[in-house]
C-alpha cells in the first residue's frame, strides 16, 4: 500500500537517487548542461536533508519502505520539487503528493489563495490536468526552463 509521510533526513540518499532518475528520464533532455548542473546540485542529498529546516516542507510517498515520490514545498505556497519514480508514474501518485502539499498550504495562517510552481516543459500538461494555469510564458534562468503556473486552492478543495 502506498502512503504519504513527512520526509526524514534519513530518506535523503534514497530520495535524491529517485529524483535524479526521474529528472534524467524526463526533464534533463529539455535543459542545457548548465540547467542539468544547477538541478543536480539542488537535488543532492545534503541540501535536500537541510531544506526542511530552512523554510521548506517535504513529504514522500512510499510503498513497503521504498520511496516512490517526493514533493518539496517552499513556504508558504511554492512547489519547489515534485518527482515520481519513472516506474511508478501515471498511477496517481504525483496528484496525491500535490493534493497533500495543497492541503498543508490551505492549513496555514494567513491562508494563501493559491499554490505556485515553475513547471518544467514536460510537466506543464500534468499541472494543467491538476488545476494549474500558466501565469506567464516559458522562461529560462541559469539553464533551467520553466513555465510559471498557479493553482487556486479552491481547485484542490473541490477534488477532496
Ligand atoms: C510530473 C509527474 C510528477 C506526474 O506524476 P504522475 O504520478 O505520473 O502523475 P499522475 O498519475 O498523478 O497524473 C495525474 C493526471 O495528470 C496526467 N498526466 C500525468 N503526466 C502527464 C503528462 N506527461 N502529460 C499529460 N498528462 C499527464 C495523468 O494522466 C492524470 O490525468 P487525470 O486527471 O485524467 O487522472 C511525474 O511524471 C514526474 O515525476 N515527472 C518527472 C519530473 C517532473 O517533471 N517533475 C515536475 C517538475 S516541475
Amino acid at each position: 500500500m502506498t502512503e504519504i509521510r513527512a520526509f526524514e533526513p534519513t530518506d535523503a540518499a534514497a530520495a535524491s537517487f529517485m529524483v535524479m532518475a526521474a529528472f534524467h528520464a524526463a526533464v534533463a533532455p529539455h535543459y542545457p548542461q548548465g540547467g542539468v548542473d544547477a538541478f543536480t546540485a539542488y537535488a543532492d542529498a545534503l541540501p535536500l536533508a537541510r531544506r526542511p529546516r530552512a523554510g521548506h516542507r517535504t513529504w514522500v510517498v512510499h510503498e513497503d519502505g521504498e520511496i516512490l515520490g517526493l514533493v518539496e514545498l517552499r513556504l508558504p505556497a511554492h512547489v519547489a520539487m515534485l518527482f515520481v519514480a519513472p516506474a511508478a508514474q501515471r498511477r496517481g501518485l504525483g496528484r496525491r503528493l500535490l493534493d497533500h502539499a495543497a492541503a498543508f498550504v490551505a492549513s496555514q495562517e494567513p491562508r494563501p489563495d493559491e499554490i505556485t510552481v515553475h513547471a518544467s516543459p514536460n510537466a506543464v500538461a500534468f499541472y494543467e490536468r491538476s488545476g494549474f494555469i500558466a501565469s506567464g510564458p516559458e522562461r529560462e534562468k541559469d539553464g533551467v526552463r520553466f513555465t510559471p503556473m498557479r493553482g487556486p486552492l479552491q481547485a484542490f478543495e473541490n477534488r477532496r
